[in-house]
C-alpha cells in the first residue's frame, strides 16, 4: 500500500497476499469512531475456474444466488427487462443442471417501487402510488411467469420486510460513522434517479422551444436541487474499491465493463447524498429517527438483494456474498461502485460477480415510450412461442454490445435453427419410415470402431464422423465455459454448429437409402441413427436452460426420463467408449408432432402488425 493511497486521517492496512484472501481495514482516526472495511473471506480468482460460476464451486451444498435488477414500475415491461431476467434464468437453470440440489441455487427478481420517478408517474396517471405499483408489479410477475423465468423469489420494495432491512442497513452505516448531514446542491435526474455533475448536463430545446437542461447520457430532463440531506462517505471507499477490483479482475464481466469501472475509480469520487426531504419525496422509506427525510431510492433498491435472503437475520450469510448480479450497462455504476461501497461500509463483502449486458434497440433506434417503438414482450411470446422467443433473445443478445431487434430477424433465426436444423434432424431420425421399430437403435462397434483409421470391409465411419463425435463429446464443457463467462449466445452458437454438423453426418450417410432388411446395411443404419440420436440427446440436455419446453419435448421423444437429464448423467455415446448404453433398444417417446413449427407460413400477423 503506497502512502499516497491512504485517505487523510486514516490508516489503511491490508492483510494477506494479493488476490487470495484480502482483508482491508480502514480506521478513521477522527471523531467518527472506528469502523472496519473488510473483504473478509473473499477469495478471488480461484472461484472462477471453468467448472464453477458465481463464486461457488459445484459441490452439492455450494450455494449460488442470482439476481436480476428490480424493475421500476413507472411503465409496463419491455423486451429489455425480459432479456435481463432470461439471462439470469438461463444461468440459474444451467447451474441446476450441474448441481441438481433444489436448495443450492436461488434466483431473485422483483420491482423497484419507491422514489421520485414513481411518485411522479403515479401523479401523472392520476393514481395513488401504491395503485400504480400493484398494477405494474403484477405485470412483471405475470410476464416472468409466462416466460418461464424460474425465480425462487420476487421482491417488491414496498413490502414491510424490505423496509426493515433498509432501515437496519441505514442504522449500521450510521453507527459506523459513514453518514453525515450536509447541504447538497446539484442536478438531479428523476428518470434516472441520479445526481449529475455539471459536466454531464447539456441543454436541449424543450416543447415550446425553450432551453432545458438534460442528462448528457440519457437525454432525460434534470432539475436543480438544493437541500440538506444525509450524505454517505463514498469518497472514503475509492481505494478499497480499487483494491477489490484489481485483486479480482473477473468480478465484473465482460471485461470492457470491468475496465470502465476501474476508469471511473480514477476520477474523483465525491460523497453521495442518500436522502431527500420528505416534503419533496414522500414515496419512500423514512430515514430512521428523522421523518423529515426519505431514503434515496437507489440505496433502498440495492438493499433488496439482502432483503431477499433474510437480512438482517443471520440466515442471509449462507447466500451472501456468493452472488451474481445480472444487470444492464445503464446501472453499472450503481452496482459496481455505490453498492460495493455501501456493503463495505456496512461490514459486508462485495458480491462475487456482476454480469453486465448491453441494450436492445429496435430497428436501429433506442427503445422509448416517446418514440412509440417499445416492443411488448407478451406479444412476442405469443407469436414466437415462449421457447422460440427465449431462444431468440439469448442467441442474438450479445452482452458486449447493443443488439437490434426486428421481427424478420426472429422469424429467420427460429425457422432456420429450431424448425429446420434441430426439428428436421429429430424428424429425420425418428420418422416412422426410417425408424419403423420406434426404438433407440443399437450402435455397432464394428461399423464405427473407437479407433479412427481402422480399415476393413465392415468399417463405415469416416474421418468427418470422428470429428463429429469429438465435437459433440466436448460440447458440454464448451457450453459450461461459455455460461461461466456469461456468453450464453456463444454456448448456443456452439450447439447450433454441432446441430449443423450432425445434419451433415446424416446427409452424408443418407440412412433413407439403407435398408433394415439387408443384413449388410442394418447394423450401419442403426449406428447412424444411434449416433444422431445421441447427439440430439446432448443438444436437448444442453438446451434445457434456454428452451426448457422444447428441450423437454425433444428429450421425451428420445425416451430420456426426468432423472436422466442432468449434466452429471449425460454420458455421450457410451458404446463408442466401450460402455453399455442405457438407451439402446429403448422405446422412443410417443409424441411425434413437429418439434418447432416453421413461422414464416404463419406470418400474416407480421404484415398486419407493420401496417398498423
Ligand atoms: O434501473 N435492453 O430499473 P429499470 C436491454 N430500478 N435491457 C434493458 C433495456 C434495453 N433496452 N432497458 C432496460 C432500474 N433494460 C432500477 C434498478 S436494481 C437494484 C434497480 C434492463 O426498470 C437492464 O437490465 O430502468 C437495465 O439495467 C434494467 O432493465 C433497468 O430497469
Ligand atoms: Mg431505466
Amino acid at each position: 500500500m503506497r502512502p499516497s493511497h491512504v485517505l487523510p486521517g486514516h490508516r489503511l492496512r491490508r492483510y494477506g497476499p494479493a488476490g487470495t484472501m484480502l482483508r482491508v481495514c480502514v480506521r478513521p482516526l477522527g471523531r467518527l469512531g472506528t469502523f472496519k472495511v473488510c473483504f473478509q473471506g473473499y477469495v478471488g480468482p480461484r472461484h472462477y475456474s471453468s467448472s464453477s460460476f458465481s463464486g461457488s464451486d459445484d459441490s452439492r451444498d455450494a450455494r449460488a444466488y442470482f439476481t436480476t435488477p428490480i424493475f421500476y414500475v413507472n411503465a409496463a415491461p419491455h423486451i429489455g427487462h425480459l432479456y435481463s431476467a432470461l439471462l439470469a434464468d438461463a444461468l440459474c437453470r444451467h447451474r441446476r443442471l450441474r448441481v441438481p440440489s433444489a436448495t443450492a441455487t436461488r434466483l431473485s427478481t422483483g420491482t423497484d417501487e419507491h422514489g421520485l420517478k414513481i411518485q411522479q408517474a403515479a401523479a401523472t396517471a392520476g393514481l395513488a402510488p401504491i395503485e400504480l405499483c400493484d398494477r405494474v408489479s403484477s405485470q412483471f410477475q405475470q410476464l416472468f411467469q409466462e416466460a418461464g423465468v424460474s425465480s425462487t423469489d420476487f421482491i417488491r420494495t414496498t413490502e414491510a420486510r424490505h423496509r426493515l432491512a433498509v432501515q437496519h442497513f441505514w442504522e449500521v452505516l450510521k453507527a459506523r460513522g459513514l453518514l453525515y448531514k450536509g447541504l447538497y446542491e446539484g442536478w438531479y435526474c428523476a428518470s434516472d434517479e441520479c445526481f449529475l455533475p455539471e459536466a454531464k448536463v447539456t441543454r436541449q430545446p424543450g416543447p415550446s422551444g425553450e432551453s432545458c437542461p438534460v442528462s448528457l447520457e440519457s437525454g432525460h430532463p434534470v432539475s436543480w436541487t438544493k437541500e440538506e440531506n444525509y450524505i454517505f462517505r463514498l469518497s472514503q471507499f475509492q481505494e478499497p474499491l480499487r483494491q477489490w477490483l484489481r485483486g479480482n479482475p473477473q468480478t465484473i464481466t465482460p471485461e470492457p465493463f470491468y475496465h470502465a469501472v476501474l476508469q471511473w475509480l480514477e476520477e474523483e469520487l465525491p460523497d453521495l447524498s442518500v436522502s431527500r426531504r420528505s416534503s419533496h419525496l414522500h414515496w419512500g422509506i423514512p430515514v430512521p429517527g428523522d421523518d423529515s427525510q426519505t431514503i434515496y431510492v437507489w440505496l433502498d433498491a440495492l438493499v433488496n438483494y439482502l432483503t431477499v435472503i433474510g437480512y438482517p437475520n443471520d440466515e442471509f450469510k449462507s447466500w451472501w456474498p456468493a452472488t451474481s448480479h445480472i444487470i444492464g450497462k445503464d446501472i453499472l455504476k450503481f452496482h459496481a461502485i455505490y453498492w460495493p461501497a455501501l456493503l463495505l461500509g456496512a461490514g459486508l463483502s462485495p458480491p462475487h460477480r456482476i454480469c453486465v449486458h448491453s441494450h436492445w434497440t429496435v430497428c436501429g433506434q433506442k427503445m422509448s415510450k416517446s418514440l412509440g417503438n417499445v416492443v411488448d414482450p407478451r406479444t412476442c411470446l405469443e407469436h414466437y412461442t415462449v421457447d422460440g422467443f427465449r431462444y431468440f433473445l439469448l442467441r442474438q443478445g450479445v452482452p458486449n454490445w447493443d443488439c437490434d431487434y426486428y421481427d424478420e430477424k426472429v422469424v429467420k433465426l427460429l425457422d432456420s435453427e429450431l424448425a429446420d436444423a434441430l426439428g428436421g434432424l429429430l424428424n429425420r431420425c425418428t420418422a416412422n419410415r426410417i425408424n419403423p421399430s420406434g426404438t433407440y437403435p443399437a450402435f455397432c462397434t464394428t461399423c464405427f470402431p473407437s479407433e479412427p483409421g481402422l480399415m476393413g470391409p465392415s468399417v463405415r465411419a469416416r474421418a468427418e464422423d470422428y470429428a463429429l463425435v469429438r465435437a459433440v463429446a466436448t460440447l458440454p464443457k464448451q457450453v459450461a465455459d461459455h455460461f461461466d463467462n456469461f456468453q450464453i449466445y456463444k454456448a448456443l452458437e456452439a450447439v447450433s454448429s454441432c446441430v449443423r454438423q450432425t445434419n451433415g453426418f446424416v446427409q452424408r450417410h443418407a440412412p433413407w437409402k439403407l435398408n433394415w432388411e439387408n443384413p449388410a446395411d442394418a447394423p450401419w443404419l442403426g449406428t447412424v441413427l444411434h449416433v444422431a440420436l445421441e447427439c440430439l440427446r446432448v443438444f436437448g440436455t444442453l438446451l434445457q436452460p434456454v428452451t426448457p419446453n422444447l428441450a423437454d419435448k425433444l428429450l421425451s421423444r428420445l425416451g430420456v426420463s426426468a432423472t436422466e437429464r442432468s449434466l452429471g448423467k449425460l454420458r455421450f455415446l457410451p458404446r463408442f467408449y466401450g460402455h453399455p448404453c442405457p438407451f439402446e433398444g429403448r422405446r422412443l417417446g410417443p409424441e411425434t408432432g413437429l418439434l418447432f413449427p416453421r413461422l414464416d407460413q404463419s406470418r400474416g400477423w407480421l404484415v398486419k402488425a407493420h401496417r398498423t
